[in-house]
């Protein structure tokens, strides 16, 4: 993590205590202005500019000469890359792991049970599929659904990189812990850290669980009800239940 990062982290941190003191009914310590339009508003994020790893002005470009990598083993089983999909200049974007098995079939991103619920929870969040952008951090599927090793996870990264450099979102949500390590930091820990929010290059990131992960625990739905919560409320979007009658 880089200075800037841990700082961003720090004030998360004090952030939160302060709200909580204030939710117990302490009194808040004398602030400056400063601190208090940042307990309003948040902090404001400075756009960074991600490395530009290839030479490729739009994401076909990019998907083209992703198709030709044989850089690691995976190349070697792989049926289809999977690249990723959605609005070329989606606000939000949604980086899993590596794809399944049906993802190899279909050259397409969460499209097994795991994609399901992902679909269903973007569109709880009143989106569509086609408004945001999916993708992981590997293109390609491990055999027999293995985490995907950190060699592979190094040369698949720049990648992903150039293909957020195009997007240029406004928030990424990591999904899952592999994820979260990846973009955030090696030990990252999902069951404690997901919710809070962290930066990748200078873009809010939203830590999440994996829905495959809510397909064997639903009690953690609830959790990640709340973290996207947060980012239909960093997009300043209404929540769809609240227009119910
Ligand atoms: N799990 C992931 O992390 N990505 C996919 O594309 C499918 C399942």
């Amino acid at each position: 993590m880089d200075t800037k990062e841990e700082l961003i982290n720090l004030l998360g941190q004090v952030k939160k205590q302060l709200l909580y003191s204030q939710e117990i009914g302490l009194d808040a310590p004398t602030l400056s202005s400063h601190s208090l339009q940042y307990l309003r508003e948040g902090l404001q994020f400075d756009r960074e500019p991600l490395k530009e790893n290839f030479d490729c002005n739009s994401l076909e470009e990019l998907e083209d000469f992703i198709n030709n990598c044989n850089k690691c083993r995976l190349s070697k089983e792989r049926k289809n890359i999977v690249f990723g999909e959605g609005h070329p200049h989606a606000r939000l974007v949604f980086v899993g792991e590596a794809p399944g098995m049906d993802e190899d079939l279909t050259g397409k991103p969460f499209v097994g049970k795991a994609g399901k619920l992902l679909t269903d929870i973007i569109k709880a969040m009143g989106l569509t599929r086609d408004e945001v952008y999916i993708c992981n951090i590997i293109k390609c599927h491990p055999p027999r659904n293995r985490d995907p090793e950190r060699d592979e996870i190094e040369m698949c990264l720049p990648f992903l990189e150039t293909q957020l450099s195009l997007i240029q979102p406004e928030i990424i949500c990591a999904i899952g812990r592999i994820s979260a390590q990846s973009l955030v930091r090696e030990n990252f820990k999902i069951t404690r850290e997901r919710g809070q929010w962290q930066s990748f290059r200078g873009i809010p990131l939203m830590p999440t669980y994996h829905p495959a992960y809510l397909l064997r625990y639903p009690q953690a739905k609830k959790a990640v009800w709340e973290d996207m919560q947060q980012i239909m409320k960093k997009l300043g979007l209404t929540d769809p239940r609240d227009l119910r009658e």
